[in-house]
């Protein structure tokens, strides 16, 4: 049996999607524990491209039980829309995904919110994907005004928690808003019925069947979401996402205990990226920036954001790997630098004329971090065929050296493309 996870060390969109999909024929179950459609994964194979946002990769995998878990808000027509997205490319959807009775409900009442609430910030927006995460995610913390999903699949308790909730945010809505045109309890309530309608038949207790599962010595692989630096607790507060996106999150996201745990993969992009608002100290606002963001294709799969783009910033990723405890790291995109002379690398940061390898705690202090690099030459080949660590060009392997010294974890996969082949592994 092994229990695996992998987990994305910066900001989101490390490619996490990649390394899921080539380890889902190596587990039974995937579980996706945290976010909901905020989230954007790309897989690609027998030159075909699937997004998934919600679904976890195992989805593409016959035979691999995907599992949606107890830390995911869910958007229940986004969900049925990209099932029907994947069965409609001939993959069937049937008893191998279940969908946790305690995860959260996702409502239009929450983008509305959403809209309000970044608009009131002004110039230092979140810059979120305005998907209604955080404000479903407020809703849970809150509990008076949450549906969970085994609300959702009961009739009439769908009915009485919205007879109770949608007075409530139309007062609250039309104070902050005056042109907002209210919601009405019947309409919501027929529309989610008919959602619950579909859902129903997958919808269980998935902390129980996750504790069988480890009991049935089952091989489980949790799929993270977003990125460690995105994390509601440890990540750039305020411009972080509403959950614990690093490993941190797995335990509550899922009813798993971190001891069943038996590695950690840490997926850290060769450069950095970064979409929203929030400090990203290595970013490159010249031409490098816009090369990287061409050769990467760095535009967000969930709102089609340009990406902001910088070299990596060890001292981020650093810091995303402690939180999570990597056994090894993935070094995603290696290929897109490789028609640049020079590469650097920033391996620590002065603040206030300090020089420091710890990552600040506040999001002010990271605002001031100028980072200090080190410059190694590129390779300047086209390095998308390599296979194995041995064939990488001397400076690609010096590189990637750098990277697990200031990272702290031997690199153990390394990424030269976007197709399943387009893997090395030590
Ligand atoms: P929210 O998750 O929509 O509330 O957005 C909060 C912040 O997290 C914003 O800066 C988003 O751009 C960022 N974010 C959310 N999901 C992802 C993701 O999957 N990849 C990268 N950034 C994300």
């Amino acid at each position: 049996m092994s229990v695996t996870a992998v987990i994305g060390l910066q900001w989101g969109d490390e490619a996490k999607g990649k390394i899921v999909d080539l380890l889902t024929d190596q587990h039974e179950i995937v579980v996706r524990y945290l976010g909901g459609n905020n989230a954007g994964h790309t897989v690609k194979f027998d030159g075909q491209t699937y997004k998934l946002s919600l679904l976890p990769a195992g989805i593409l995998r016959p035979g691999v039980q995907s599992v949606i878990a107890n830390g995911v808000v869910i958007n229940p027509k986004a969900l049925l829309e990209e099932m029907k997205s994947i069965t409609d490319r001939g993959l069937p959807i049937g008893e191998n995904l279940i969908i946790s009775d305690r995860g959260h409900v996702i409502f239009p009442y929450h983008h509305a919110e959403e809209a309000i609430f970044e608009a009131s910030r002004g110039d230092s927006k979140i810059g979120t994907t305005m998907r209604g995460i955080g404000t479903c995610y407020r809703d849970k913390i809150g509990r008076a005004h949450a549906i969970r999903v085994g609300d959702f699949v009961r009739p009439a308790v769908l009915r009485k928690r919205l007879e109770e909730i949608v007075p409530y945010k139309n007062q609250i809505l039309k104070c902050l808003d005056p042109n907002f045109k209210p919601f009405e309890v019947q309409a919501l309530y027929d529309e989610y019925m008919g959602y619950a309608d579909q859902l129903r038949p997958r919808v269980v207790d998935t902390t129980t069947f996750l504790h069988k599962a480890l009991r049935d010595k089952k091989s489980i692989l949790f799929e993270g979401a977003q990125g460690s630096l995105l994390d509601i607790d440890h990540g750039t507060f305020p411009y972080v996402t509403s959950s614990n996106a690093s490993a941190c999150g797995i335990q509550s996201g899922s009813g798993v205990p971190s001891r069943a745990i038996d590695r950690i993969i840490g997926v850290v992009k060769a450069y950095t990226t970064r979409v929203g608002g929030g400090p990203c100290p290595t970013e490159l606002l010249d031409e490098i920036g816009q090369h990287i963001r061409d050769e990467g294709h760095e535009y967000g799969t969930v709102t089609g954001r340009p990406r902001r783009c910088g070299w990596l910033d060890t001292v981020a990723t650093k810091y995303g790997a402690n939180l999570a405890g990597v056994d090894c790291i993935a070094v995603m995109l290696l290929d897109v630098l490789g028609k640049l002379d020079e590469l650097k690398i920033c391996e620590a940061y002065e603040i206030d004329g300090e020089r420091t390898t710890d990552f600040p705690s506040h999001v002010d202090d990271l605002a001031k971090a100028k980072p200090v690099y080190r410059t190694l030459p590129g390779w300047k080949k086209d390095i998308t065929g390599v296979r194995r660590m041995a064939d990488f060009p001397k400076e690609a392997r010096a590189y990637l050296d750098s990277v697990s010294e200031l990272v702290g974890a031997p690199v153990e996969i390394v990424s030269v493309g976007p197709d399943r082949e387009q893997t090395v592994l030590s």
